[in-house]
């Protein structure tokens, strides 16, 4: 399915370093970081730690979670949620990879392509 309008091409897919992220500044909003997994997955969410605010850009991406650099809490990219025992949440954002290239929308009710 070809992006809509509501979907901003942000970067392309070899923009993000595996098993890191990268930034997209957000006038008046918090910013957002976009991780990669081993396997070429893509996740969005708000750099914003759900603990302290602790940038989760700066964590280390494990299988499907980021570790945040401030004091270990780790946060399951699909779903922005802290892992058990921590309790907490990141605003997570839809990812769609087309070709090489990374597609992202603000509405967290938007479909994801399975980035
Ligand atoms: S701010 Fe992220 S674990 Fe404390």
């Amino acid at each position: 399915m070809q992006p809509t309008a509501f979907w901003l091409r942000v970067c392309r897919l070899d923009d993000i370093p595996v098993l890191g992220a990268r930034v997209l500044e957000v006038a008046g909003a918090d910013n957002i970081a976009l991780f990669r997994t081993a396997g070429d997955r893509v996740f969005a969410m708000v750099d914003r730690c759900p603990h302290k605010g602790g940038p989760l850009s700066q964590g280390i991406v494990a299988g499907d979670s980021v570790t945040c650099p401030l004091h270990g809490w780790n946060i399951a990219l699909a779903s922005g949620e802290a892992c058990a025992p921590d309790v907490g949440c990141a605003r997570k954002f839809p990812v769609r990879i087309d070709g090489d290239e990374v597609w992202l929308s603000l509405d967290t009710d938007a479909a994801e392509g399975g980035g």
